[in-house]
């Protein structure tokens, strides 16, 4: 994905632009550029790499323009090289344009451009669209070139022509009083300063210059002037819009004493997970220990009262349910595993869990009584919103009774996932800049937790003792978080530095521990660039042990319940091949003592609730590797915060 930016106003647009660029970075960042309007023409500066290259070049230029566009790039079509960095522009260096998203047609369009005397600088998809413009700005033979409302048309008429998802923002030399925005299934919000108006692919960049804002919906343009902000339909009909204010908290948006957003992120975990349960638990059930053991005697009673959860899902979405499938990519999905295990333990649904890119492609037999659930923190992700949008379509004749059943959980109530799902829970973990998911996953975890009780409760699956035991544990976490932040971060990094030069890590876990394996390893690979593989303990000696030695490390998650010692065995069976063997395990577990080299503790908690704070180490071991190499944290190579594109 990719990060836009725009801006108009009475201000010197350049600085702003990159402001608000460092804040869309996250998003993209293997180039820049802005392109502004000044003395009627159009100034492009762009350059391949990081943010601070572009700043270095625009150091050298005095640019008073008061509007311009701006853009950070996650390469899809074309080279990370600077002729790919936006903004594109037509033949005669008239019109600008920035874009998030995907043209899947531009192939045909841009030969049909070529064939008409377009001249292309670029790899990109995006370029066909200012060549689109300029030209329908130049061939309306009826109107003058400068009629007011034409630019618009322009463009207007160019969507006409453009298929797939993307969100656009455009400047022309011919219109210096003029930025023109649109949307189709990629974020676009617009902003109202004072005397100043901004548009950005996400509110971070907004919230220095105001709290009032507008989400553009798919199928709508902007026309952002000095005197306002009109929206139409592509069809082009003027729509009736209102800002809103934002509730965001600027600071939120800062580093403050940490060197890296992801650490930050980790530490603001027992934050989040409060702010979660108090969401969602209802204050009724302020459960404590004496609660517990007292209804532990009234054996196998069951709730017989409305859900200690409120999801505010309706009951239509849950009546009869047989099968819940849900659909994620990468740490989302497995959060969805862990989401599995609870659905099915507690509730006793069957649950299946599908990478969307897969799905999308071999979708299983459609069953009845099913609900579809799609996890992504950004809601923006495209494999995701298709496979679900492909579920919508596919389950609509089979559904007699309901709509489909979907439901969407994610960390953005304003993402393209609330406009295509009209079911929503939100992970309430606030804005995570770092690219390394950390705080939303623990979020998405705490979600399935309430969402199992709370299918358990309607299903009265389980007894009202082991509901309270649950609700109670949950309520614990914050703290417990705390204190595996308190008694683990300086352990950890020391012992991080002892794997400054490892290629091969591998990562054991075995039932709800297993994919907190896998999210492990991901962490791993993706900021500091060690291979690493998540397995399940068991089958390492079905192939993988192969791989051991004394080179590689085995990081086990080793946690007292029903796969405790037999994960023990799993581990010593590596260190009969001599690996170095890492334990998350509980504070004074002399087993687990005896078996590892190194200790990555965390308080004891039941089997159950164990994932939220064996993570926790976890990204801690991941992070400090990574900083410690010198790497970019929160930006590593080749990612993006969220994958726009199929
Ligand atoms: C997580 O650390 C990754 N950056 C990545 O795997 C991510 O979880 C995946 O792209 C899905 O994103 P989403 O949750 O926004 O859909």
């Amino acid at each position: 994905m990719c990060g836009i930016i725009g801006y108009i106003g009475t201000q010197v647009a350049q600085e702003i632009l990159m402001a608000g660029l460092e804040k869309l970075e996250y998003r993209g960042y293997d180039s820049a550029g802005v392109a502004t309007v000044v003395e009627g023409e159009i100034k492009c500066v762009r350059a391949k790499g990081k943010l601070h290259n572009l700043r270095e070049k625009l150091e050298l230029t005095d640019n008073l323009a008061r509007i311009g566009i701006g853009h950070t790039r996650w390469a899809t079509h074309g080279k990370p090289e600077e002729y790919n960095a936006h903004p594109h522009m037509d033949t005669a260096m008239r019109v600008a344009v920035v874009q998030n998203g995907i043209i899947e047609n531009y192939r045909e369009l841009r030969q049909q451009l070529q064939q008409r005397g377009h001249e292309f600088r670029s790899d990109t998809d995006t370029e066909v669209i200012p060549h689109l413009v300029a030209e329908f700005l130049s061939q309306t033979p009826t109107l003058d070139y400068q009629y007011p409302g034409l630019f618009l048309e322009s463009v207007r008429q160019t969507l006409k022509q453009l298929e797939g998802a993307f969100a656009i923002a455009i400047v022309c030399a011919d219109y210096p009083d003029e930025l023109i925005i649109a949307r189709q299934q990629a974020p676009l919000t617009i902003g109202f300063g004072q005397g100043e108006f901004l548009c950005a692919s996400d509110t971070p960049a907004l919230i220095p210059h105001t709290s009032a804002v507008l989400t553009l919906e798919n199928g709508e343009i902007g026309r952002l002037t000095p005197m306002g902000v009109e929206v139409y339909s592509f069809e082009g009909h003027r729509l009736q819009k209102y800002p809103r204010t934002l509730s965001i908290n600027p600071l939120l948006v800062e580093k403050h004493e940490f060197r890296h957003f992801m650490l930050k992120e980790i530490y603001e975990q027992p934050g989040v997970v409060r702010t979660c349960l108090e969401a969602y638990l209802h204050n009724d059930w302020l459960v404590n220990e004496a609660d517990v053991l007292g209804e532990r005697k009234i054996e196998g009673e069951i709730l017989n009262s409305p859900s200690p959860v409120q999801l505010g899902i309706s009951e239509a979405l849950c009546d009869n349910l047989e099968h819940i499938q849900v659909l994620a990519c990468g740490t989302s999905w497995h959060a969805s595993l862990v989401g599995k295990y609870l659905l099915e333990q507690l509730a006793g649904i069957p649950t299946t869990v599908h990478y969307a890119s897969e799905f999308r492609y071999a979708p299983p037999p459609l069953t009845t009584h099913t609900l579809t659930i799609g996890v992504t923190q950004s809601g923006e992700t495209a494999d995701t919103l298709a496979a679900l949008e492909m579920e919508r379509v596919r389950r609509t004749p089979l559904e007699s009774k309901y709509q489909p059943r979907l439901l969407g959980i994610t960390n953005q109530l304003e993402s393209s996932l609330a406009q295509l799902v009209p079911n929503i829970i939100h992970t309430h973990a606030g804005i995570e800049v770092g690219v390394a998911a950390t705080k939303t996953f623990v979020s998405q975890l705490i979600v399935f937790y309430c969402l199992a009780l709370d299918l358990a409760s309607r299903r009265q699956t389980l007894p009202l003792s082991r509901i309270k035991e649950i609700l109670l544990g949950l309520r614990q976490l914050p703290a417990q978080i705390e204190m595996v932040l308190e008694t683990q971060q300086q352990h950890v990094e020391q012992l991080a530095h002892q794997f400054e030069e490892t290629q091969d890590f591998i990562f054991l876990g075995r039932g709800i521990n297993f994919p907190i394996a896998l999210e492990g390893a991901l962490k791993l690979k993706e900021i500091s660039y060690i291979h690493a593989e998540g397995y399940p303990a068991g089958e390492m000696k079905h192939g993988p042990i192969a791989l051991l030695d004394a080179k590689v490390p085995v990081v086990a998650i080793a946690m007292p319940g029903s796969v405790y010692e037999k994960v023990l065995s799993n581990a010593q069976e590596a260190k009969a091949r001599d690996a170095r063997l890492i334990g998350v395990t509980p504070m004074n577990e002399q087993d687990a003592a005896h078996t590892f080299d190194d200790l990555l503790s965390v308080p004891a908690v039941e089997e159950l609730l164990s994932p939220i704070l064996a993570v926790i180490p976890l990204q801690l071991l991941a992070y400090h590797i990574a900083a410690r190499r010198g790497l970019d944290v929160d930006q590593p190579r080749n990612l993006a915060k969220s994958v726009t594109v199929e």
